[in-house]
Parts: C-alpha cells; sequence; structure tokens
C-alpha cells in the first residue's frame, strides 16, 4: 500500500493509468463538464468541505474534479470493498485529493477509511449506500452541528433514510439524487441492466443465448436487466414479491413464478431487489449443476453466501468467480455476491453516470444554497433541475427538441375548451 499525509492508495505509480481512463470517461460526461464550466466560473462551492463515500471509479473521479472546480474541497473513500479502481485512486491522490481506498478492502480498512472522511469534518456529505450517514449518526453525533446537508445516491441508501426519518433519527437533510428521473430511470435501467451483463461475462465468458436467466426483483435495475438479457437470447423469468411488479414483467414477456420453481430451470441468477436472503438454502439445493449466482444490489446480501459455504466446498476458480461444490453440484459464484457490475466490471458506462452525477452536483449546490431553510429530511431535487439535467445531456448529444408554441402552452393550462 502506497500511504501519504492526505491519501492511501494501492500503488501511487498507477497514476498515469488512471489519469488515461478519467480523461476517457469526461468525453463520455459532457453533462457533467458543462457543470464544471460554470462551476469553474461561479464558484459557489469555494471553501465547503465535501466528504464523499462513492463507488472509486474514473467516472466518481470526474465528479470530484468538477466539485474541485467549484471550489470544493474533497476527501473520499469507496462505499463497496471491491469497487474501487486502483488507478484511479492513484490518479486522485496525485491530483491532491484526499483519498482513501483499493480494491479488496477488509472490513477494518473499510470503516477505517469512512473515519478518515469523516476526521475531515465535511459540510456537506455524499453517499452511495447510506454507511457514512450511518456511521455519523451512530458514532460521530458531535459532527452533526456542522453538517449542513448530504446527497445519496442509490435505492438502498434512500430506503435506510426514509427509515431514520420515519424513527425520527435524521439529523440532517438529505438529497435524494436517486429520486431525479434522470438517475433512476437512466442508472439504474441502463445502467446496471448493461454492466450487470458485463460483469457477468468478464467474471466467467459464459454466453447468455440460450440461457434462461432468472430477475429476482424488477424495479428499475431488474427491469434493465431482464430487457438486456432477452436482447442477448435469453429467457427471463422474473421473481417478485411486488403484485403490480409481477405484473409489468408478465406484460413485458416475461415470465414470472416463485423463486422455489424458478430455481429448478435457471441457468444464471441475478438478485436485484436490495432486500436479504433471496437465494438461500431451498434454492441451492434446486439448482442445476454450472448455475452461475450473481447479485447486482447494493448490498452483499442477497444469496446467502453462508448457506453456501456451509452446503459446498469452495474454490476460486478464477478472478471473480468462485466455484461451490455441492456433493459433485457446482454451482458458480460472480464478483462474491457484490455488486458484480463493480466487483467483476468496471460499473456502468460514464455516459450514464455522467446523468447521475450532474444530480450529485447539482445538489450539492443546491444544498450549499439552501443550507439556512432546510429541515433534516429526505429531500427530492425540484423537476426543474432533473429537466435541466435532461437538457444537458441532450445538449451533450447534440440533440434538440421542440418548444411548446405560445398556443400550445395555453392549451396545456386551460380547462374549458373540449369535446
Ligand atoms: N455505480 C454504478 N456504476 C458506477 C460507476 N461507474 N461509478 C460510480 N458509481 C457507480
Amino acid at each position: 500500500m502506497d500511504t501519504g499525509p492526505h491519501f492511501e492508495v494501492k500503488k501511487l505509480e498507477l497514476a498515469e493509468q488512471g489519469q488515461r481512463n478519467i480523461e476517457l470517461a469526461e468525453m463520455e460526461m459532457g453533462a457533467l463538464m458543462k457543470i464544471r464550466e460554470r462551476f469553474a466560473r461561479e464558484q459557489p462551492l469555494k471553501g465547503v468541505r465535501v466528504g464523499m463515500a462513492l463507488h472509486l471509479t474514473k467516472e466518481t473521479a470526474v465528479l470530484v474534479r468538477t466539485l474541485r472546480a467549484g471550489g470544493a474541497d474533497v476527501a473520499i473513500t469507496g462505499c463497496n470493498p471491491l469497487s474501487a479502481q486502483d488507478d484511479v485512486c492513484a490518479a486522485l491522490a496525485k491530483e491532491g485529493v484526499k483519498v482513501w481506498g483499493y480494491k479488496g478492502e477488509t472490513k477494518e480498512d473499510y470503516y477505517r477509511y469512512l473515519n478518515q472522511v469523516i476526521a475531515f469534518r465535511p459540510q456537506i456529505t455524499i453517499d452511495d449506500g447510506c454507511d457514512l450517514v450511518t456511521e455519523i449518526h451512530t458514532k460521530h453525533p458531535d459532527l452533526l452541528r456542522d453538517l449542513w446537508g448530504g446527497c445519496e445516491e442509490t435505492t438502498t441508501g434512500v430506503v435506510r433514510l426514509k427509515a431514520m426519518e420515519q424513527e425520527q433519527a435524521l439529523r440532517y437533510p438529505i438529497v435524494a439524487v436517486n429520486d431525479n428521473r434522470t438517475k433512476h430511470l437512466m442508472d439504474n435501467f441502463y445502467g446496471t441492466g448493461q454492466s450487470t451483463l458485463d460483469g457477468i461475462m468478464r467474471a466467467s465468458n459464459i454466453l447468455f443465448a440460450g440461457k434462461t436467466v432468472v430477475v429476482a426483483g424488477y424495479g428499475s435495475c431488474g427491469k434493465g436487466v431482464a430487457l438486456r438479457a432477452r436482447g442477448m437470447g435469453s429467457q427471463v423469468i422474473v421473481t417478485e414479491v411486488d403484485p403490480f411488479r409481477a405484473l409489468q414483467a408478465v406484460m413485458d414477456g416475461h415470465r414470472v413464478m416463485p423463486m422455489t420453481e424458478a430455481a429448478r430451470i435457471g441457468d444464471i441468477f441475478i438478485t436485484v431487489t436490495g432486500n436479504k436472503g433471496i437465494l438461500r438454502k431451498e434454492h441451492f439445493q434446486a439448482m442445476k449443476s454450472g448455475a452461475i449466482l450473481a447479485n447486482s444490489g447494493h448490498f452483499d446480501v442477497e444469496i446467502d453466501l453462508k448457506a453456501l459455504a456451509t452446503a459446498g466446498k469452495k474454490r476460486q476458480v478464477r478472478p471473480s468467480l468462485d466455484e461451490y461444490d455441492l456433493q459433485g453440484k457446482k454451482l458458480f459464484v460472480a464478483g462474491e455476491g457484490r455488486l458484480v457490475n463493480l466487483a467483476a466490471a468496471e460499473g456502468h458506462p460514464s455516459l450514464v453516470m455522467s446523468m447521475s452525477f450532474c444530480g450529485q452536483a447539482l445538489a450539492v449546490e443546491y444544498l450549499v444554497t439552501h443550507r439556512a431553510s432546510l429541515q433534516p429530511s429526505v429531500i427530492s431535487l425540484p423537476s426543474s433541475i432533473d429537466d435541466a439535467i435532461s437538457r444537458l445531456q441532450l445538449e451533450a448529444m447534440g440533440l434538440n427538441i421542440d418548444g411548446l408554441t405560445a398556443e400550445q402552452d395555453a392549451y396545456a393550462h386551460a380547462w374549458k375548451e373540449g369535446t
């Protein structure tokens, strides 16, 4: 490990490769680069301490550079032990960013690094999964009076924040960036759809065509995964607990059944529910030899790996692919049951992350601007900000759209004109 006063990363000499990867991401993140240009001119974050726990990827590095261009002082660590890109961490450290993280972190290091970010005494937090916010609330309440606000990236984090709000435990305002349409209908759907299959393919090189893919959970992420698996020539089975989502899956042309039935038929199992214990002992027992199991939900709780390790003998077949031998029947787990798209691949592609991170950058600006009037609660950004992100992305893609004529605008707000 290479360490310095403001960093701990795997190998500082990877910095040049990291810089090249960040530049590659910037080419695809035109909307966020537009925000960076404005931030550099207007300095809306001048002197603001931003503490981040986000996947340490090249796309996140583009966000970090954008916040710094706006005047922020940034300290960052990861939000998953397997998702950091070591070259990117090295590049950030070289640029003077306070950064702690490496791919394959121990649990100890994971929390030690979170505490480095906390020791920086952030005024704004950016979280993906709510671990930073939880750590602050449970172990560092002294910090709460300094905090202006926070931003949360993902569905799982928002679920935890809403539980905190419900119990009146939430002590500072947090923007649910995931609520933006330009986030959950883009990143969760197109991003997870593509990167999840990418992770499974890189881990196993399995052919999706002709396979039966079981997708557990039909939220935005599950819908994206199911769509892309079908696009690769797979037959898709969806398992759900929500009756409406189950109906949506049927109407989208997928088979729907309980996991106990799907377990017997599936070749590839992908969990994206955000809940725990989705693939359990009884399912492992029913599965066919050769089945591949992967998770794309935020935490590694969807596949019961403990039960699997008890039932079978584990060995690593190759990086990101473990075999469990259950008395001759072999089941394979990709990415150690952690977010397979980041553990076994590079996460979502840059373009889709651009929209998510426009949301983060604008949420930070919103919190700084409105900090005097915000209450400790989970906040959605005004739809005007979401629309501005759509416009920036269209502009980055060189696309124009129509506007309402004056007559149409009046009609859209009228009620007397009818049949
Ligand atoms: N979450 C999913 N993909 C990501 C990426 N490329 N960067 C940061 N967070 C992500």
